[in-house]
């Protein structure tokens, strides 16, 4: 399965990229782990945080904290105008047409769950077939799955081949009109394979199904507009875009979104409230009960500024090229397995050594200060599809270098010595 093809799909100069700037903005990359220095090499996990998205978090709770959309007083004002704004931010960040289409949630999970039920439970039967793939986070699994059983619809999955990408073929014949739902990562957290989620798109939509695409893991690597792949969903979660956890983001059509009814009940989401009734908030207010992660949204809204400063077209040229060495390296170590070698795919490297279980090679990395992520990745079906129960994962950021795969390199020498 040794296969080191990249995505090379970028073709910006990161000849000019200043990794050792990146990493000043990145307080905890100067950590020592175990005595040595840390290698983060989980950022699928979850990504690092600049100082940028510390300082802005830090100045809301010392200069501003207030509840939104309620109060008349200074200090909410401002908090209800910073908040609005970070929602301006993330309409630019993936070209949605109107504000009124992003909706705060917790996490790209509470945005699948929010769809599958406000969307999915009021509009689907026995009859209906919802379609995703062998690739899914659990996330884009269990909130069907849940639909489902509620529903009585159908679920079907588009298997992989053996590089872990999607068989198209496969998904034609799936698609019928039945089909009322397809819903695609556009990355795969497990392996990196990037997903042709246009093509999909549009041959769900000339069945007349709706998509959602799970992006938690493309938002940190790749341009995104919602406009232009013509999806009806986009989720993603903050805090793998080096903005701060809790906080994610549910794009929605408007017109899908206005005619879904609310997925919970509470504070700012209605409009008027008697003892026999209530009546609903507009968009986006309808989704958003409660006192949202006030902070989380605006440092979201700072994580956005970071990396829009960056240009994602020029961190994930950088990101490809790393990956490529890493791939490089790892294939001259015998007994590695690459898991997961799409032709197009970012980030990520995937692997197994022989006779030694992921999660001792996790533990050993730990000891040489090298962070990375051992298991099933919350992707069990795609460690069925490879008869494996788990990998280990090492996945890249812009702000990682050559050195650090060094030190993945000797780190997994090391643990090869050490289980002889
Ligand atoms: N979904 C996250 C991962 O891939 C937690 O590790």
């Amino acid at each position: 399965m040794n296969n080191q093809n990249t995505a090379k799909s970028v073709n910006s100069d990161s000849s000019t990229f200043d990794v050792e700037k990146i990493r000043a903005d990145f307080p905890i990359l100067q950590e020592q782990v175990n005595g040595k220095p840390l290698v983060y090499l989980d950022n699928a996990a979850t990504s690092q945080k600049p100082n940028q998205v510390i300082e802005t978090l830090d100045k809301y709770y010392r200069e501003y904290n207030s509840n939104i959309h309620r109060g008349v007083h200074t200090l909410s004002e401002t908090a209800t105008a910073v908040y609005e704004t970070a929602r301006e931010k993330v309409k630019s960040f993936v070209n949605a047409n109107s504000t009124k289409e992003i909706i705060f949630v917790r996490g790209a999970t509470e945005a699948i769950n929010l769809v599958a039920q406000s969307f999915g439970r009021d509009s689907l039967g026995p009859e209906d077939e919802i379609i995703i793939t062998e690739l899914e986070h659990h996330s884009n699994i269990v909130p069907w799955q849940l639909l489902c059983e509620q529903t009585g619809a159908k679920l079907h999955y588009i298997p992989i081949n053996d590089a872990g990408e999607l068989i198209l073929e496969e998904y034609e014949k799936l698609l019928n009109k039945k089909t009322s739902i397809v819903a695609v990562g556009h990355i795969s957290n497990a392996l990196g394979t990037i997903n042709p989620i246009k093509d999909i798109i549009d041959k769900a939509h000339a069945v007349g199904a709706k998509v959602l695409v799970d992006g938690a893991q493309a938002v940190p690597h790749t341009k995104v507009d919602v406009q232009q792949l013509g999806c009806d969903f986009y989720v993603f979660s903050g805090h793998k875009l080096f903005g701060p956890t809790g906080i994610g983001v549910l794009y929605g059509r408007e017109a899908l979104l206005d005619a879904m009814p609310p997925y919970q009940g509470g504070g700012d989401m209605i409009q008027t409230v008697s003892m026999t009734k209530s009546t609903f908030n507009a968009l986006p207010h309808k989704f958003e009960a409660g006192t949202p992660h006030i902070a989380g949204v605006i440092g979201l809204g700072a994580a956005i500024d970071y990396v829009n400063e960056l240009d994602l077209d020029v961190t994930a040229q950088y990101e490809n090229e790393l990956l490529d060495y890493a791939n490089e390296q790892a294939a001259q170590i015998a007994n590695l397995l690459f898991v997961g070698t799409a032709k197009n795919k970012t980030s990520i490297l995937s692997f197994t050594l022989d006779r030694i279980h992921p999660h001792d090679i996790g533990t050993i990395l730990d000891g040489e200060g090298v962070a990375i992520r051992a298991g099933h990745h919350c992707a069990m079906p795609v460690m069925e599809r490879f008869g494996i129960p788990a990998t280990a994962r090492a996945s890249f950021a812009f702000y990682n270098t050559r050195e650090e795969v060094d030190a993945l390199i000797q780190a997994i020498d090391k643990c090869i010595n050490v289980f002889g």
